[in-house]
């Protein structure tokens, strides 16, 4: 019997539920199912999803920040097909191969700073934090890593060491030790951990995925950055989802002039449609860690450089520059803050909105009204976090448009549309925020209702979003 992809889709089509009920995930597919997103998707173009039931979805999500092109990119799609249909050498392994190489060059071409001469591929972004940490420890001889409150690394045990968010750790027991969590906007208190000469890294996100959080104060980053240099620490930028243009520049670093030692990306470098990562980082540290001939391989991936995903780097950076996707993400950025900024002088329980380009949050809280200050604090003795998950669940159901949650336990929607979002699909997101909060001031209403509902499916378990 012949292998038919297209017929064995067409015979499961509707089973992918019961199929991850059964084989995958039970549990995740009930939260789906609870907050009304339990739809199996038939298609993926550009910014929108199609169900079954052949609904569209705008998504503005981008699958956690890897679309920044869209789905399914026509160049994306044809380097991959290219290189298929090039016969390519993959993996020999005791070979240089040239396209990785290629795609490195152009990586350290469009690198933020004059640091980063190196590249290391990876297939995922927890992977590139694990390579980053075993990087800064062999080139500075130093055990113990700084990291943010509220970081979100990646899951992998090395990474989860640097989360920020007690909730993912719970159960998984002793992770490496020397992982020091800091605020990074206390000066003062990281200069003290830098002085006793023992720090390898501060590790940082530019803007911080869970919660879409950054100093106000332009100055905190550049001050990190000159007190690593002073201790003899190195900078490594967490650019896994703030990278390729998300944030208005290729790199969000870019936003203060920073020049890492390290930098780690992966997500939308490779067009999303194959898992990639990188570590960048600079000579000095590439001596330390690949410092003798029997070295040469101390670390290495054997899916890392595979030919798929470096066309794909390859195709993916070209429409970066083809398309000025980190341009188009500042003009839409700006037209879709602005916008937020006019609701939330319009709606009381906006309490903020932030971001750079199209990285976006929006911070709910308290409202002064007599009307709706119960209803909010019933939702918040149930659980932190359900208003946003409520507007989460409207935007979804009224207006078809995918958001997420920013975090556990945080009253903030999270905006990643692709970077090709148009001028009038960003007036249709704010249209349909600006609807839901509308519905917010009848109580009882439709958003409090479905908040009810979180509350008692809260009572029975917690409600959980990831990145
Ligand atoms: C800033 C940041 N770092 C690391 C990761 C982990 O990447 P991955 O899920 O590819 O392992 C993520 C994923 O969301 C992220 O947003």
């Amino acid at each position: 019997m012949t292998f038919n992809l297209k017929e064995l889709i067409h015979q499961s089509t509707g089973k992918a539920r019961s199929l991850h009920e059964k084989n995958v995930n039970p549990v995740f597919s009930r939260v789906l199912e609870m907050i009304g997103f339990a739809h199996e998707y038939t298609e993926g173009e550009g910014c929108y999803l199609t169900t079954t039931e052949g609904v569209r979805v705008f998504d503005a999500l981008s699958g956690y920040g890897v679309f920044g092109m869209g789905r399914n990119h026509p160049v994306i799609r044809q380097a991959i097909q290219q290189a298929l249909d090039l016969p390519l050498p993959n993996l020999v392994q005791m070979d240089v191969c040239l396209l990785s190489g290629m795609l490195a060059e152009k990586l350290i071409q469009c690198a933020p700073g004059d640091r980063l001469e190196h590249v290391f591929f990876t297939n995922s972004g927890t992977e590139s934090i694990e390579g980053a940490i075993k990087f800064a420890r062999a080139s500075t001889g130093r055990r113990r890593i700084l990291y943010s409150k509220g970081a979100f690394h990646g899951l992998t045990t090395g990474a989860l060491a640097l989360n920020g968010d007690e909730s993912f750790r719970e159960g998984f027991g002793d992770l490496i030790p020397g992982m020091v969590r800091t605020d990074l906007e206390d000066l003062d208190g990281i200069e003290r951990e830098l002085k006793k000469e023992d720090v390898a890294a501060v590790i940082f996100e530019p803007i911080r995925g869970k919660g879409v959080f950054y100093p106000e104060d332009d100055n905190v980053y550049p001050s990190i950055q000159k007190l690593c240099r002073q201790y003899g620490a190195l900078l490594i930028a967490d650019e896994i989802q703030s990278g390729m243009g998300r944030t208005g520049k290729m790199w969000a670093c870019q936003h203060w002039d920073l020049a890492p030692d390290i930098l780690v990306c992966a997500k939308a470098l490779s067009g999303g449609l194959i898992p990639v990562g990188a570590i960048l980082y600079s000579d000095a540290v590439y001596k330390k860690v690949f410092s003798r001939l029997d070295r040469c391989v101390v670390h290495s991936s054997t899916f890392g450089q595979n030919v798929i995903a470096m066309a794909a780097g390859l195709a993916s950076l070209h429409v970066f520059q083809e398309e000025k996707l980190p341009e188009r993400a500042a003009q839409r950025g700006e037209q879709l803050l602005a916008g937020l900024r006019r609701l939330q002088s319009k709606h009381e329980l906006i309490r903020g909105v932030r971001g750079k380009g199209l990285m976006i949050g929006i911070e709910f809280g308290s409202p002064k009204s007599l009307l709706l200050k119960p209803a909010w604090a019933i939702l918040h003795s149930a659980q932190n976090g359900l208003f946003a998950q409520a507007v989460v669940i409207q935007l979804y159901r009224n207006h078809r448009i995918l958001t997420q949650v920013a975090g556990h336990h945080q009253e903030i929607v999270k905006l990643l549309p692709p970077l090709i979002i148009t001028e009038e699909e960003v007036d249709a997101i704010l249209a349909a925020f600006d609807a839901v909060l509308e519905e917010c001031r009848k109580f009882p209403g439709p958003v409090w209702s479905v908040g009810r509902q979180l509350v008692s499916a809260a009572a029975k378990q917690t409600l959980f979003a990831r990145t």
